[in-house]
């Protein structure tokens, strides 16, 4: 049986104000109730509050882009998970690409954020993924496999709480899409990796292809058996073009 499919839009450093409210308010209308698929927007910081109070009363959640695996302190500049949940938000998006080529973020940053996620109730979104160099070097799956391993232990101590998206760097805002070949090869290999942690851990886990998912090339990604949703960049800054990606995931009771 098919995982219950998670569509996740990544606003990234986009639509931080009126123009987040706005684009919340069409998704609201465009794909507001659906109850067959995990809807999930992630605005920047400065939105959240308000786009919170825009998506009650719809099914569609509050992600955010990151956290401080810290619950409070003297850490300028950072958010923590108690305060990301008291402005509504339940998914936090970890070790994106670009926060671990421009922010310095590690493996182990990584897992650190995903146990504070889990300790607090928020469901991860953790990101992995190969640059072109490693994919053309053939190093593909021993660069994600050791990405996961850093925090799969971890994630896996509350199967089926949170996810894993596999994101090609070379796929990312470049309009270059992994094939379905390409991305079912690395999912299948990450749920076989997640067996280690039992059955139940790899059966539940849902695993996300991220990397210019666009409305026309969504329903063949995610009709793969083990491509369980995506997580969605520039697609997702347009309600239409979002909720026709969400309208090609499977549906699950
Ligand atoms: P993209 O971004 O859909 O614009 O390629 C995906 C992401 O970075 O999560």
């Amino acid at each position: 049986m098919k995982r219950r499919a998670v569509i996740a839009g990544n606003w990234k450093m986009y639509k931080g104000g009126a123009l987040g409210v706005e684009l919340a308010q069409k998704l609201v209308v465009a794909c507001g109730d659906l109850a067959t698929v995990d809807v999930v927007v992630a605005p920047p910081f400065t939105a959240l509050a308000a786009v919170a109070h825009e998506l009650q009363g719809s099914r569609i959640d509050l992600g955010a882009q990151n956290l401080h695996p810290a619950a409070e302190g003297a850490f300028t500049g950072e958010v923590s998970a108690p305060m990301l949940l008291e402005s509504g938000v339940r998914w936090v998006i970890i070790g994106h690409s670009e926060r671990r080529q421009l922010f310095g973020e590690t493996d182990d940053s990584v897992r650190d954020k995903v146990r504070a996620a889990l300790e607090h109730g928020l469901r991860p979104i953790v990101c992995l993924g190969e640059t072109l160099a490693e994919r053309e070097a053939g190093r593909t799956l021993e660069v994600v496999h050791r990405q996961f391993d850093a925090f799969a232990a971890t994630l896996a101590s509350k199967p089926g709480f949170g996810v894993v998206a596999y994101e090609p760097v070379w796929a990312i805002g470049t309009g270059k899409v992994a094939s379905v070949e390409q991305a079912e090869e690395v999912h299948s290999a990450l749920r076989a990796r997640l067996a280690n942690h039992g059955p139940e851990v790899a059966e539940r886990t849902r695993i996300l292809y991220g990397g210019s998912v666009k409305p026309d090339n969504a329903a063949a990604l995610l009709d793969q058996p083990n491509i369980d949703g995506a997580l969605v960049g520039g697609a997702s800054l347009d309600a239409e073009s979002f909720c026709r990606i969400v309208a090609a995931a499977p549906s699950a009771a």
